[in-house]
């Protein structure tokens, strides 16, 4: 009678976003998540943009059920499905079938609450955060300690990424039931401590199109995304581990800008044509290039995924003279004060010359604001039992 099965179980975990310098855009297998090409990741920290989720199991649970910032959500969706069967179906597999008393009972129904410390109207792959933190309280509630990238990859493809912390490849795999098809962090995020991140927020709007459906247009009408997946993404992977291994920034920046280029481009070669970028993301495109031009190297480098938020890469000691350079481009409306965010960042007076060579008629208020991170690790485990986001009655 003491070694009962547990009534109530808790588990909370965070888990960070990650942004793209190889790009990821079409599936061969769109139940599987099974990508066309290979992809290859910076894990952005978790003091700046993380999902936290609590998962609790209970003899006393009649049905599961999902709550997503604070609000009920659809807990039948087929991806948080597919999650749910992946995790249970390890967590029978490692009791080998056997009743283990101590062990949770995988019939007892769960709730689920999820929340971002950032706007997920802001469009910053919150997807991606959204299962691996999903994955990772599953995993800790049914005590798993598998590598779990493949179950995440159900959730969303990128998802599989922020599995890992640092840089982190999602390789394609060549098996048709998607077993090789996992994530591998290439270096931690101690490997390169200059490296800083820019989240320009230049939109609260939804995406029109979103990944899911944009890519499988792109799959099925896009000749250049056919070329890109068998010919250009082979090479550049290999070029881009190369420049990540020698912390070679100017190498690791003109690549990553080339291939959010060619993404882009895939986009606007997909039939009917899809739209990511705005005229705000090309004045971002345009000013980084003069930025670079005026300093006759690789400074800053952009990326930008399913929307028209720019990520910006840069060293260290560049990152205070870049945002003046911002500042000055999109002058604040209202929140000047809040115009940065995250790390703190320098003052840095721009050269008149520089100002010159690489200002243009500002457009006030395009740039909403300036989020400054860094690299950083994976999933985590929370410990103090006050920060689960479901009580001890299972509810929010
Ligand atoms: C442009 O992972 O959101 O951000 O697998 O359908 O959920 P699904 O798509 P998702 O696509 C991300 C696309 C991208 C590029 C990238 O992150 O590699």
């Amino acid at each position: 009678a003491m070694a009962a099965e547990r009534a109530l179980a808790m588990a909370t975990c965070t888990a960070p976003v990650n942004i793209a310098v190889i790009k990821y855009w079409g599936k061969r297998d769109t139940d599987l998540i099974l990508p066309i090409n290979s992809s290859l990741s910076v894990t952005l920290h978790q003091d700046q943009l993380k999902t936290t989720t609590t998962a609790a199991a209970s003899r006393d649970f009649t049905e599961d059920r999902l709550w997503l910032n604070g609000k009920e959500a659809d807990v039948g969706h087929p991806r948080v499905q597919a999650c749910l069967r992946e995790v249970r179906r390890l967590a029978r597999k490692r009791r080998g079938g056997g009743e283990d008393a101590a062990a949770l009972s995988l019939s007892y129904k769960i709730h689920i609450a999820s929340e971002n410390n950032f706007p997920t109207a802001a469009g910053l792959a919150s997807s991606a955060a959204g299962y691996a933190c999903l994955v990772s309280a599953l995993a800790r509630l049914y005590g798993l300690e598998e590598e779990l990238s493949e179950v995440a990859r159900r959730g969303s493809g990128s998802a599989c990424r922020s599995m890992f912390g640092g840089f982190v490849q999602w390789q394609r795999g060549e098996r048709p039931d998607g077993t090789d098809s996992l994530a591998l962090q290439v270096a931690p995020e101690t490997h390169w401590p200059e490296l800083r991140v820019l989240v320009l927020v230049v939109s609260g709007e939804k995406k029109p199109v979103g990944s899911t459906v944009g890519m499988q247009t792109s799959v099925e009408t896009s000749p250049l995304l056919k070329h890109r997946a068998e010919v250009v993404v082979p090479e550049r992977l290999a070029q881009m581990m190369q420049h990540i291994r020698d912390r070679d920034f100017e190498g690791f920046g003109q690549l990553a800008m080339r291939d959010s280029n060619q993404f882009h481009a895939t986009c606007l070669d997909t039939f009917p044509p899809i739209f990511y970028l705005t005229d705000v993301s090309r004045h971002i495109i345009a000013l980084a290039h003069r930025y670079n031009a005026h300093h006759g190297h690789t400074k800053v480098a952009y990326s930008f995924d399913a929307g028209p938020n720019a990520v910006i890469f840069a060293l260290a000691d560049t990152v205070a003279e870049f945002v003046e350079v911002v500042r000055r481009s999109f002058p604040p409306a209202t929140n000047g004060d809040q115009f940065v965010r995250g790390l703190p960042v320098g003052s840095a007076a721009l050269p008149p010359e520089l100002a010159a060579a690489v200002l243009t008629e500002p457009v006030p208020g395009a740039v909403q604001y300036i989020l400054h991170t860094k690299p950083g690790p994976g999933p985590q485990l929370v410990d103090d039992p006050s920060q689960h986001l479901l009580g001890a009655d299972g509810l929010p």
